[in-house]
């Protein structure tokens, strides 16, 4: 059953070493404004400034969008009990990445807190929803999508995952990066 307070429309809850990933509630929104007025973290997650001052109502327009087409999951650190970000496992909504027959998955993840940027919690997310996407989901094909070329941190991330530059858009601006099944597979093997 879905309690009213859960925007996020599932029910799924996750664990990883330091963090929990679970069903993303109306009331995060609050927690996510402030962090989304600090110039550098807009400026990491948006190609151009919001034409519109940041606020809830403006959070959940993008909010239902990714939660009507994956699972939004709120990140909660373990030690404090904060909520520090949020993570939608996505199925594939932009064209250019779409491909016939395949089950492919994007991952729009963003800590809020800055303070807490280069500790591995990305990394540590991340590994979890993969493992979550290719293992009960099936999918065929992972791929973040819309990578500003100039995200230093998100770069580093997919890279450190083994993952790999697919495409470039926008003139180069923005990057897509992809991991096969295969190759995910291969990597898991190897790491064991
Ligand atoms: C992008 C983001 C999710 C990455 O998560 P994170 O917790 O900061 O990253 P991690 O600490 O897990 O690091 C992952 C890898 O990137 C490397 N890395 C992290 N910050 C780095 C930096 N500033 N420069 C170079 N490498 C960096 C780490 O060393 C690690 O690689 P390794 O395991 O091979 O050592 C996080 O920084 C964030 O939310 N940023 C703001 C929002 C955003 O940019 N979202 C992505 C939009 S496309």
């Amino acid at each position: 059953m879905i309690q009213p307070d859960n925007f996020a429309c599932h029910n799924i809850h996750m664990e990883t070493e330091r963090l929990k990933l679970r069903p993303f509630k109306d009331g995060d929104f609050d927690i996510a404004v402030p962090f989304y007025k600090d110039p550098e973290f807009l400026n990491a997650i948006e190609e151009s400034p919001p034409d519109e001052p940041v606020s809830k109502e403006y959070l959940k327009k993008a909010g239902k969008f990714m939660r009507d087409s994956g699972f939004l999951f709120a990140i909660v650190e373990k030690a404090s009990g904060r909520t520090i970000g949020e993570v939608c496992l996505q199925w594939m909504n932009l064209e250019r990445a779409k491909i016939a027959g395949e089950k492919v998955m994007r991952l729009p993840i963003a800590i809020w807190d800055k303070t807490l940027w280069g500790k591995g919690y990305g990394k540590e997310v991340v590994r979890c929803l993969m493992a979550h996407a290719f293992g009960k989901l099936g999918i065929d094909r992972f791929c973040p999508v819309d990578v500003p070329a100039d995200n230093i941190r998100s770069i580093a991330l997919w890279r450190s995952l083994g993952l790999t530059v697919a495409r470039k858009a926008d003139g180069g601006k923005m990057l897509d990066f992809e991991i096969t099944r295969a190759e995910y597979e291969k990597a898991a093997q190897s790491s064991t």
